[in-house]
């Protein structure tokens, strides 16, 4: 069986006073049954490196370059988040795949700047509203993690991926336990076509899951956990989530 996975993204929320009561919130709450994350802007990285540290919470980036060094100003790089500690790294978020033009290619080339380094890439994927009601939600999905499997090869098996539909991110509308389960199944059936052995991979939902819903949520099959945005921010309704899916 798969332990399940649940990871806040704070996305660019926090200061240092709302993060130690967050992260004291979380700390308190120990232990979980299942594995617990939280990734944080590059600023505070360094201070959830030393609230965490000792304990079995994670911490992740939301982000990174694809390069590995050099003349890119404003970027940093997997190995600069390894040296903060850093477990994971969420890449192709659809707000930077959005706001920031990348591309299911960028996406990738990240993906595999994140594995070199040995870190774990939550690669996202999802469609947008317009292409679920046009009927190319799974087709969309489907390009998106061609591209990472492309990309990363042999090592495929390694990353976690997160099915975040668009239209569900920071909406307070969710996918139906039926719905998310419908493509986690398909996501899990291409990664399987890729590796032989996609049964032990992690596919987080993300999209307003919350304490009311992480449960039907997380009973489906092929659900492994959460990437959670607005109620990563709060240190109960973080700690509520990960109940539910211990
Ligand atoms: P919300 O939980 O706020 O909908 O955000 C989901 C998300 O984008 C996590 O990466």
């Amino acid at each position: 069986m798969r332990k399940k996975f649940v990871a806040g993204n704070w996305k660019m929320h926090g200061s240092h006073s709302a993060n130690a009561e967050l992260l004291s919130g979380i700390l308190a709450a120990r232990p979980f049954a299942c594995d617990v994350a939280v990734c944080v802007p590059f600023p505070y990285l360094g201070e959830v490196a030393v609230a965490l540290a000792g304990s079995d919470v994670r911490w992740g980036a939301q982000d990174c370059s694809a390069h590995e060094k050099g003349a890119y100003t404003g970027e940093v790089s997997a190995a600069m988040l390894s040296e903060f500690g850093c477990r994971y790294v969420i890449v192709g978020h659809s707000e930077r795949r959005h706001y920031h033009g990348e591309s299911d290619q960028l996406v990738a080339d990240k993906a595999k700047a994140v594995l070199a380094r040995g870190l774990t890439p939550i690669v996202c994927v999802g469609e947008t509203l317009g292409q679920r009601e046009q009927g190319t939600a799974h087709a969309t999905v489907k390009r998106q993690l061609s591209a990472v499997i492309h990309a990363l090869g042999h090592c495929v098996g390694e990353m976690v991926v997160a099915y975040e539909p668009v239209w569900a991110i920071g909406t307070g509308v969710t996918a139906t336990p039926e719905q998310a389960q419908e493509m986690h199944s398909l996501i899990r059936a291409q990664l399987h076509a890729a590796t032989g052995h996609a049964d032990a991979m992690k596919i987080l939902y993300g999209g307003s899951m919350k304490p009311e819903n992480a449960g039907s949520l997380l009973a489906q099959q092929d659900i492994d956990g959460g990437l959670i945005g607005g109620a990563a921010l709060k240190a109960a309704d973080f700690v509520a989530i990960c109940r539910a899916a211990g």
